[in-house]
């Protein structure tokens, strides 16, 4: 290849650059934030706490944990010219298209560039994104159904705020479930940072240019939007669905996976990195079937998700290239039972993935990387002289 250059379609064999945030082994199935074991943090923190730790680096003190909730709720009010700009789209656009628009909708009503050097700045500033977008992201939804958009409520905790903003309605009282509060809690936790995924990549390979914080994280919001990163879970419903309405016969979509001529995808299986299990997945299996249970709700989906599991797993196709399931195979299946709409997925999946992209976005800047640009290895025409038009 010409000079130094190797080709390394989609990075697999490429380091990007040297992060403190988050540690894993594929091999292993390991999950550490900032050291922290997923599990631990899963079963003993909460949601706000993993933030602050992606994004300071430490376990927050309860003072600092109640000054950066109180924080956050100085910003939970969203420009009422917002309203206007999502009135612009139809209820049917996709409510992660609407999302990254708002989100760099805000840099208008933000328009003063972050220096991330500056401690404070920075502060306000990750306490803007946090606070206004569980609100933009409710209103992609309240939007699509025609109902009113609802406010943040600072006298509710952040995890519980996002039920209300997304199903308090005027004419009834709402009252949160603290089960539904827990589940939502641990899945934010569980997708809160994943080092240098497709939309983390994206996060920092914008943000290089120095662009600002909202319009890196605008642009990370369409990197998961695909369904091969967090669209995923979206289209494992829709997969699943499909099944149970096609009688639920789960070998015969593992059969279609290994058809050579028109390959499905199986959507929620395999990895880029773990090449084992994914210790998400693991997690999010046990509290799908504890949530549904606690919940008293039945879902013939998750029976099928469970079989297309136990086919897959003793399938030499699925061995042989080391397919397990991934975070996005289980968890739509709790989303489903917390009365979450299907399109609705992946915007979950951002609102979990916020606090990693804020911590990335940082320690990019603050560590002066330079701006993105990779190489390439040309295979094009060489060097060929004009035609004019009457000789074409
Ligand atoms: C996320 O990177 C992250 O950390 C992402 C994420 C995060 O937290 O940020 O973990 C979140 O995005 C999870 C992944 C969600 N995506 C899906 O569930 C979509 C289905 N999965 C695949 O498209 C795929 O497995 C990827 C995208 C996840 C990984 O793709 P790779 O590493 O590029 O692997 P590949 O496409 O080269 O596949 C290797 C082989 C191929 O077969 P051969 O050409 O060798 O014969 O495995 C096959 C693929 O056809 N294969 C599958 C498959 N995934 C891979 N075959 C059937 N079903 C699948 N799901």
């Amino acid at each position: 290849l010409s000079g130094a250059i190797t080709l390394d379609q989609g990075y697999k064999n490429t380091g990007a650059c040297k992060s403190e945030i988050t540690f894993l082994d594929g091999e292993e199935g390991i999950l550490h934030y900032r050291g922290y074991s997923i599990e631990e943090l899963a079963e003993k923190a909460h949601f706000l706490e993993v933030c602050y730790l992606l994004i300071f680096g430490e376990l927050p003190t309860k003072t600092q944990l109640l000054e950066f909730e109180t924080h956050i709720r100085r910003y939970t009010l969203v420009n009422e010219e917002m309203k206007s700009i999502i009135d612009g789209f139809p209820t049917t656009a996709h409510p992660m298209g609407v999302l990254s628009a708002l989100t760099s909708a805000l840099i208008a009503f933000n328009p003063k560039a972050v220096n991330p050097e500056h401690p404070d700045e920075l502060y306000e500033a990750v306490c803007k994104l946090m606070g206004k977008f569980l609100v933009i992201a409710s209103w992609t939804y309240r939007k699509s159904l025609g109902y009113p958009l609802n406010y943040y409520d600072n006298t509710l905790e952040y995890v519980e705020n996002f039920m209300q903003l997304m199903f308090k309605l005027p004419t009834e009282p709402y009252k949160t479930d603290p089960v539904i509060v827990k589940a939502l809690d641990k899945l934010f936790i569980l997708h809160a940072d994943h080092e240098q995924n497709c939309s983390t990549s994206t996060v920092r390979m914008v943000g290089s240019s120095h662009a600002g914080l909202f319009a890196s994280v605008s642009a990370g919001i369409s990197a998961l939007w695909g369904p091969l990163h967090g669209g995923a879970n979206q289209a494992v419903l829709e997969m699943l669905e499909e099944i149970q309405k096609n009688g639920g016969d789960a070998d015969k979509y593992i059969a279609k996976a290994k058809d050579k001529e028109d390959p499905f995808r199986l959507m929620g299986f395999g990895h880029r990195v773990y090449k084992n299990f994914d210790p998400r997945a693991k997690i999010i299996k046990k509290a799908a079937d504890e949530v549904l249970g606690t919940l008293g709700v039945e879902d013939p989906i998750l029976e099928i998700a469970k079989k297309l599991e136990a086919a897959a797993l003793t399938d030499e196709y699925f061995i042989s290239r080391k397919l397990y399931p991934n975070v996005d195979f289980y968890s739509g299946i709790i989303y489903r039972a917390l009365g979450i709409p299907t399109d609705m997925f992946t915007v979950m999946f951002a609102i979990g993935r916020l606090p990693g992209w804020i911590a990335q976005w940082k320690e990019m800047r603050l560590n002066k990387e330079p701006i993105g640009r990779p190489r390439q290895v040309y295979t094009g025409s060489p060097l060929r002289s004009f035609v004019e038009m009457d000789k074409r």
